[in-house]
């Protein structure tokens, strides 16, 4: 089989997956492919084409490339990239994966498709005006099939209707509200983008209802 290089990158995809492979955990491997998986799975059942497709699926694959950092690697990284880091995420440089994830994935790479690095750069706490590309990295990131919680993959399943253009909306305001609860609840830090994400699904999701109104 010859194998060719993937749109958006310098390399082929077998490369790419063998670098992610020695950068991770079994188990983070697994995550990573099965969130290409969903992502792809998911573009295709709402009938994006296929250039969403792809790039869905390249972020998904790629979503969580700086996960196994350390928090002194990840704040280094930070510096050589020049990545702004604020208070919070100096506390808890973890958070800083997906940003140091996108700055790797473009060195290593050349991916400088916006679609992708944005998409690994909001896949914890999303942000407002996501992409469909976007919304698709970071659900698929929550309902892959590989380790995933099977209760919550069937809870967020059973929200899909792929027939209406507003479920990828209705699906992200479900997790960012889920998401929202626990930290409250846990009393932890809440990123202020994951608030003006959810605001955004909100406002969306209203505005759409409005025109169903008015037509
Ligand atoms: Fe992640
Ligand atoms: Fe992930």
């Amino acid at each position: 089989m010859v194998e060719t290089t993937v749109r958006y990158a310098n390399v082929t995809e077998e490369a790419i997956r063998t670098w992610l492979k020695n950068r991770l955990s079994e188990d983070r491997f697994m995550h990573s492919l099965g969130a290409q998986q969903k992502a792809i799975e998911l573009a295709r059942n709402f009938k994006f084409d296929q250039d969403v497709i792809e790039k869905a699926g390249m972020g998904g694959l790629l979503h969580d490339a700086a996960k196994l950092m350390t928090p002194q690697e990840l704040l280094e990284a930070c510096n050589t990239f020049d990545v702004p880091v604020t208070e919070d995420e100096k506390r808890s440089p973890q958070t800083l994966h997906p940003f140091v994830g996108a700055e790797m994935v473009k060195w290593e790479f050349g991916i400088t498709e916006p679609d992708i690095i944005n998409a690994i750069r909001y896949h914890t706490t999303g942000r407002a005006g996501m992409t469909p590309v976007e919304k698709l990295v970071f659900i698929a990131d929550k309902i892959e099939g590989n380790t995933r919680n099977p209760l919550y993959i069937q809870k967020i399943t059973a929200l899909m209707n792929y027939r209406d253009s507003q479920t990828l909306d209705k699906v992200m305001l479900y997790i960012l509200d889920s998401t929202i609860t626990f930290l409250i609840e846990k009393r932890q830090i809440i990123h202020p983008r994951t608030i003006e994400a959810r605001n955004d699904m909100v406002q969306s999701i209203k505005a759409h209802n409005r025109e169903n109104l008015n037509q």
